[in-house]
């Protein structure tokens, strides 16, 4: 949620790096961006409503009053919290005085009150943002010199942030966080500072994580201090193994198409761990007196398949709940317990919170996360990489197959049948590189065709693909915003079947085992009901008006089901002429509450 990226080094067209820099970002938040770039003794501010998208740095000259060059600046794109969409609330945001610039992600809690105050005190607010206050703060502080203005301003604030403060009579860049990530990316002579690491990949591999409660000035090197004892920190540099080409698009139109066909790649990449360090966690499993597994969106489908896959497989019960809902049930919670987060970015603050909750009553936390170094891969006892590699499409693809593959694995790893289960991953990693090919996806186009002015759809799935139906039911939203709902197919009859009406289009998602009669059943009711079937199968049924044949893969086949369906809310966003990298309202990210 909103994109952070800063500049500050030997280069003189810093304004130019961070406007790059944020249009790689762009995934994160996309209502509204601006910059703030320090000439001699000067912040100026440039600031836009809409996508960054194509916009020309050389079209700045015309836009600001003064020169555009110089060796720092920052910049944001926003996605709205407090405040409409419009100019004055785009980051970044002044002091009163126009010395000093404030970008911001997160949520200032209290900012009523120090809005209050600071009126009183004289301040004028230019936006109706939470952000503005911390850049008044400063400025009131201002006597204390930069570094302690800014360290005494985040001490007044509730909430979460990630902070960069650039000022006027200052050559030195500073950051801080406390709940939102930052990340420094250090080059020669240079650093970068950006919420997440592909915007800077182009530039270094070599990065520093700033953790919660820090700070970081930047001037011809990075100062690392303890915002609540105010140490220095000795700061470790983690190599990243991600290439600067696998956090763009390539030869695709979209991130979405191309992170869905990395898939072929992607299952027998997730599941090549380290076995050692797998099986102590399998074991963490079995020891807990009482799992839980928790992520929210996808990630929070991914696991409630996983308490299908642990029932099914493992013969184990675990609980699930969404990261929101967590701090709900924490009255469970022990030392004995295991909390297992599930999150692609290891960012998102409903994900965290579950987790400090969980660590508050002393349980054990295993993350899986995609992003190495994430927040959550910081804080968690143990954490498994599903290696995806950067997703930035909004809607999430290769990571969820990526997390439900390591789900399964851990199933299997739970019920010391590991490499039963390498085994079946691996078959099914081949099978959906032989299935992903143009002509498959050119039979699910003329699908897309066919229903793509439809006002509602349903998906219905049982047992262990009836998560993958709610799963379903979130990439046809997300993308083609057609009204979408995924039901359980036993539940039809208790209610959703009033919904169908002549051709409704109901994808059924039959897999191969103990409850595809049943499914086909559920299928038949809606079929007497005027629906029109979609079945995603690997066999062909009459029932179905039209067929998406999967491969047959057993227990794997939550990950061969969803692909199709990843497909077609994509052809649906496009017939649609809707942007699929970046729907309306959301952002890849979320790191409010
Ligand atoms: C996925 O398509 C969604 N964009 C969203 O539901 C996402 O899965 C959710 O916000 C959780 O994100 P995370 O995996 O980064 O924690």
């Amino acid at each position: 949620m909103c994109g952070i990226f800063a500049y500050k080094g030997q280069k003189t067209n810093a304004a130019q790096l961070v406007v790059n820099g944020l249009k790689k970002l762009e995934y994160r938040g996309y209502d509204s961006w601006g910059i703030a770039f320090k000439t001699g003794h000067k912040v100026s501010i440039y600031k836009e409503i809409g996508k960054i998208g194509e916009f020309d740095i050389s079209t700045l000259k015309e836009k600001v009053d003064g020169p555009i060059n110089g060796h720092m600046a920052m910049g944001h794109s926003r996605w709205a919290t407090h405040g409409g969409v419009t100019q004055e609330n785009a980051h970044p945001h002044y002091s009163q005085d126009k010395t000093i610039a404030v970008v911001h992600n997160g949520i200032i809690e209290n900012f009523e009150e120090l809005k209050t105050e600071l009126k009183e005190k004289g301040y004028k607010f230019r936006s109706e943002t939470d952000t503005e206050v911390i850049s008044h703060l400063i400025q009131k502080y201002k006597s204390l010199g930069p570094v302690d203005a800014v360290k005494k301003a985040l001490s007044r604030l509730r909430g979460r942030y990630a902070v960069l403060v650039l000022c006027a009579e200052d050559d030195r860049l500073i950051a801080a966080r406390r709940g939102s990530p930052l990340i420094v990316g250090k080059g020669e002579n240079e650093f970068f500072i950006a919420s997440d690491i592909p915007a800077f990949l182009e530039y270094t591999r070599k990065v520093m994580y700033l953790d919660d409660n820090q700070m970081v000035v930047i001037n011809n090197d990075a100062e690392f201090f303890d915002l609540e004892t105010n140490k220095k920190i000795d700061k470790r540099i983690v190599k990243i193994d991600w290439s600067p080409e696998s956090a763009e698009k390539g030869e695709f139109p979209h991130f979405m198409i191309k992170e869905i066909t990395e898939q072929k790649e992607t299952i027998a990449r997730a599941i090549n761990q380290d076995e050692k360090q797998f099986m102590k966690i399998a074991n963490e499993i079995k020891n807990a007196y009482g799992t839980y597994l928790v992520g929210c969106g996808t990630a929070g489908k991914v696991c409630l398949t996983g308490s299908y896959l642990f029932a099914k497989i493992a013969k184990r019960h675990v609980n699930v709940t969404f990261g929101s809902e967590f701090p709900s049930l924490q009255d469970f919670i022990t030392d004995r317990s295991l909390v297992i987060a599930v999150s692609q970015s290891g960012e998102t603050a409903d994900t965290l919170e579950a987790i400090e909750v969980a660590k508050g009553k002393k349980a054990k936390v295993l993350s899986i996360i995609n992003v190495e170094g994430s927040s959550m891969d910081r804080i968690s006892d143990y954490a498994i990489n599903i290696k995806a590699g950067p997703e930035k499409a909004v809607a999430s693809t290769k990571a969820t197959t990526a997390q439900l593959a390591i789900l399964t694995l851990l199933a299997y790893a739970l019920d010391n049948r590991l490499e039963e289960g390498k085994i079946l991953l691996v078959n099914t990693a081949s099978q959906i590189n032989d299935m992903l090919n143009p002509r498959y996806e050119d039979h699910i186009l003329n699908l897309a065709k066919k229903i793509k002015d439809v006002e509602s759809m349903y998906v219905i799935g049982k047992g262990v693909n009836y998560p993958i139906a709610l799963e379903a039911a979130i990439k046809l939203q997300e993308v083609s915003y057609i009204h979408a709902e995924g039901f359980a197919g036993g539940e039809l009859k208790h209610g959703p079947i009033a919904l169908i009406n002549d051709g409704v289009p109901c994808v059924v998602i039959v897999a191969n085992d103990e409850t595809k009669q049943e499914t086909i059943s559920n299928a038949i009711e809606v079929k007497s009901r005027g629906g029109y079937i979609i079945g995603i199968a690997p066999e062909n049924n009459n029932i179905f008006d039209y067929w998406i044949k999967v491969p047959e893969v057993g227990e794997a086949s939550p990950i061969v089901n969803i692909i199709p369906i990843q497909i077609l809310a994509y052809q649906l966003a496009i017939l649609r002429k809707n942007n699929p990298d970046m729907p309306r309202n959301l952002a890849k990210s979320v790191t409010v509450k």
